[in-house]
């Protein structure tokens, strides 16, 4: 069991399970010591090392798949071939071809779908949706300056997790698509770093500075730094400018025009988690794919938008039209 299964999901769904809503079946982990571990906590009676021998085995109403985004193999598609209801971690893929071909059978197959965007389900988030709709957007900028070290040696290679823009503000960036709608173009500069340049084994970018227009006319730009590495220092910001309105998003506090409108009571970051498993579990009782904020067809175009993005800083700068990107014309 990774590091999001443990340290989000499976406290989101505990209360769950204490009440009896959820049975938490079986673990599926090559590394089969971690799913063991989780099992017993979690009162599972079956551990799995392999996917095919679960899915083939076990009689489940749903399925977490938590994996890095490059080794994803046919678990999704059998899963909801066999009309298995599926929870996918965002990046769902770096291959857009991939993830195009598994959003298909999903849409095929007609189950509830959810990708791991927990950032719709921040009660701050609702609350600029909602200022939004009685107002006229134009301008929207995400700055995000992130620091420290990487936890996991995948998060830290450009060709395992696309590099930080698409492994975490991919977030970020499916947030401005809830509040805006969805994207048609991304134009992206990077500073890239050079071989060696380290801190071993970091290869990614520094610097992702990436433009993005709206299909509602809205444009955008979205910010990433990961020059700070031992320092404390870091920013986050998301900002959203309509006709004499600025408003600031964080996931404890809403601001308009410098002053505060909404403050959260507690813990926001675990309230994302258990609103999202809540919805996901309510979904999955009532069958209907309509009730999560994030099913997989649609959050392509999130996908799409970082990695769109990738192809744009790999090519100059190009604009790249994420239509065109994401159907492969
Ligand atoms: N929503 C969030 O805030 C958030 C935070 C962290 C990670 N994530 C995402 O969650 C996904 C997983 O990240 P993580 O941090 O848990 O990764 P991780 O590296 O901690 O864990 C991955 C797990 O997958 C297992 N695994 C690998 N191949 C497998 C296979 N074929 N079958 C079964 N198990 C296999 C590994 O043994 C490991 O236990 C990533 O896409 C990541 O971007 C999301």
């Amino acid at each position: 069991m990774g590091h999001i299964p443990v340290h989000a999901h499976l406290p989101a769904l505990a209360p769950l399970v204490e009440s009896g809503e959820v049975v938490l079946q079986a673990f599926c982990d090559i590394n089969a010591e971690a799913a063991r571990e989780q099992a017993k906590a979690f009162g599972a009676q079956a551990v799995y090392a392999s996917h095919e021998e679960m899915l083939e085995k076990e009689e489940l109403d749903a399925v977490y798949v938590c994996l890095p985004p490059t080794l994803h193999q046919d678990e999704i598609t059998t899963a909801v071939d066999k009309g298995i209801h599926v929870f996918v971690e965002k990046p769902v893929s770096l291959d857009m071809g991939q993830a195009v071909e598994f959003s298909q059978a999903i849409e095929k197959a007609g189950v509830v779908s959810q990708v791991g965007f927990m950032s719709r389900y921040y009660p701050s988030a609702e609350v600029v949706q909602e200022l939004l709709a009685a107002r006229q957007p134009r301008h929207a900028q995400i700055l995000k300056f992130y620091s420290g070290k990487h936890i996991r040696y995948w998060t830290s290679r450009y060709e395992l997790c696309g590099g930080s823009f698409v492994e975490n503000t991919i977030h970020t960036v499916d947030l401005l698509r809830y509040f805006l709608g969805d994207i048609t173009k991304a134009s992206a500069f990077y500073f890239e770093r050079q071989p060696g340049a380290g801190p071993e084994p970091i290869n990614m970018p520094y610097v992702y500075c990436v433009n993005y227009r709206f299909a509602s006319g809205v444009v955008g730009n979205a910010t990433t730094s990961r020059v700070l590495t031992n320092v404390e220092a870091s920013r986050s910001e998301v900002l959203i400018i309509s006709d004499d309105s600025l408003i600031e998003w964080s996931t404890n506090e809403v601001l308009e025009n410098g002053e505060s409108v909404w403050q959260a009571k507690d813990g926001a970051y675990r309230s994302a988690f258990s609103f999202q498993a809540r919805a996901f579990i309510d979904a999955v009782r009532a069958e209907d794919p309509q009730m999560m904020r994030s099913p997989y067809g649609p959050s392509l175009n999130s996908l799409a938008a970082v990695l769109g993005a990738n192809a744009s800083a790999e090519n100059s700068g190009v604009v790249i039209d994420l239509q065109d990107f994401t159907f492969g014309n």
